[in-house]
């Protein structure tokens, strides 16, 4: 199943550190290639003898080896894994990483490489919830590295949340990222995320409460099936995920003609964007008073890039999102038609859990035979997945469509 597949397990000093022998045991059983890479610390629970017997390659644990090497070791080792595991993850690691810290072997390998990096934290429970730790690894998952969840049992030091999970489930989570799907390998995706802000004065905009959630889904999904990403953004608390190539915008007419150039080199367009319908037809150059009476702000349509791209699109796959709150079905596909679309992705923010802000969503996916499919609630991520499965059934078609 891991046949070619070269992995580095790194090791942190943990007393969880024991059970990285079995994650490596069973790496090498379904054919994967492993270095260990060692932490100082971690070599006071385990020794590189045994790491070195099981992986039957040489441990690394220096940065400055006595016996010198051929080359750039850590970058070296960097390029040559598919895939970096660190298991146990140390509340340390985990610390350092996020801020960019390389003082050791291993710290120096995660930050010299491009292949994707799973963290396995293990620790006492006040570690693992504390605030800083949560935010270091929130912080990282935003850049696009993956965690493995702790389990909640009995730990060296009381119970709760923070031991590592079983070396079976580790590896799964190994064997499920590299032969995970790679469907849309080599495509070339445009998505549109967020909302935009429109100037009315130096200070003040017009809006709304897209957090760009679907979207950034959208685009790191897309990019971990193999697809080049160019993700359009408006503006977003969110970090981009890694490997895309992100544009920020901020207005709707920014967007307009981000997409417009990047729309040639596309297979597929997917707007997740909430991009403002009406913009104000004058900006003032000042902040405008403070008046008794009334302020008439007059708005003008923004152009609808949508229905500009569906008359331009020929072969290319175009998915929009229809948000509505009353009449969905039938706006929706009315949408689909006039803007000459493959699929629209209807959601409607007021049911419980699904629109903006939430991690979660509950869309219908209708496609341009009007056959419509209505999903239950699921994470963005899930919704992404289900999106992605779509558009790479179209994009087959229509290379089919083109022999
Ligand atoms: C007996 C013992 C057990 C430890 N277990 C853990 C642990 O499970 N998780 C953790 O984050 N730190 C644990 N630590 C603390 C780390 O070893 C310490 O933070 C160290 O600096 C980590 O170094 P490293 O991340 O470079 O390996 C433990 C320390 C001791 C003495």
């Amino acid at each position: 199943m891991l046949e070619h597949k070269k992995i580095i397990v790194g090791i942190t000093g943990g007393i969880a550190a024991y059970k990285s022998c079995e994650i490596i045991r069973r790496l090498k059983k379904l054919g994967a290639q492993v270095i260990v890479v060692m932490t100082e610390n971690a070599q006071r629970f385990i020794t590189p003898l045994t790491l070195e017997t099981l992986s039957e390659n040489e441990v690394v644990t220096e940065m400055f080896p006595e016996k010198k090497v051929v080359g750039v070791r850590h970058v070296s080792l960097a390029q040559w894994a598919d895939l970096i595991l660190i298991a146990p993850a140390t509340a340390n690691i985990v610390g350092k990483i996020r801020t960019g810290i390389a003082d050791d072997i291993l710290t120096t390998v995660v930050i010299s490489t491009k292949s994707p990096v799973i963290f396995a934290p293990a620790m006492n429970v006040n570690m693992y919830e504390n605030p800083i730790f949560q935010e270091n690894m929130e912080h990282l998952k935003n850049k696009g590295y993956r965690f493995i969840e702790p389990e909640t049992g009995d730990l060296v030091c009381g119970t709760g949340k923070g031991r590592l999970p079983e070396p079976a489930t580790i590896v799964g989570q190994v064997v499920k990222l590299l032969t995970g799907k790679k469907d849309l390998q080599g495509r070339s995706l445009v998505v549109t995320a967020g909302r935009t802000e429109e100037p009315i004065d130096p200070v003040r905009y017009l809006s709304n409460r897209s957090s760009g959630k679907m979207g950034y889904a959208i685009a790191e999904v897309a990019q971990k099936r193999g697809a080049k990403v160019t993700l359009i953004s408006g503006p977003s608390a969110l970090s981009p995920p890694s490997q895309v190539n992100f544009i920020q915008v901020e207005k709707a007419k920014e967007m307009h003609s981000a997409v417009k150039s990047h729309f040639g080199r596309a297979e597929a367009l997917i707007m997740a964007a909430a991009v403002s319908d009406f913009v104000p037809s004058m900006v003032s150059p000042r902040k405008i008073k403070r008046k008794e009476e009334e302020l008439l702000i007059k708005l003008k349509p923004s152009a609808d890039i949508l229905k500009e791209m569906g008359k331009r699109k020929g072969k290319k796959i175009l998915v929009g999102f229809s948000l509505e709150t009353e009449n969905e079905m039938r706006n929706s596909k009315r949408k689909l038609k006039e803007k000459n679309l493959d699929l629209i992705v209807v959601n409607n923010p007021n049911v419980p859990g699904a629109g903006f802000e939430v991690d979660t969503n509950q869309v219908t996916l209708v496609d341009r035979k009007g056959k419509v499919e209505r999903l239950p609630l699921l994470s963005k991520k899930e919704v992404a997945e289900k999106v992605l499965d779509k558009v790479s059934i179209l994009l087959k078609k229509r290379e089919k469509s083109k022999k």
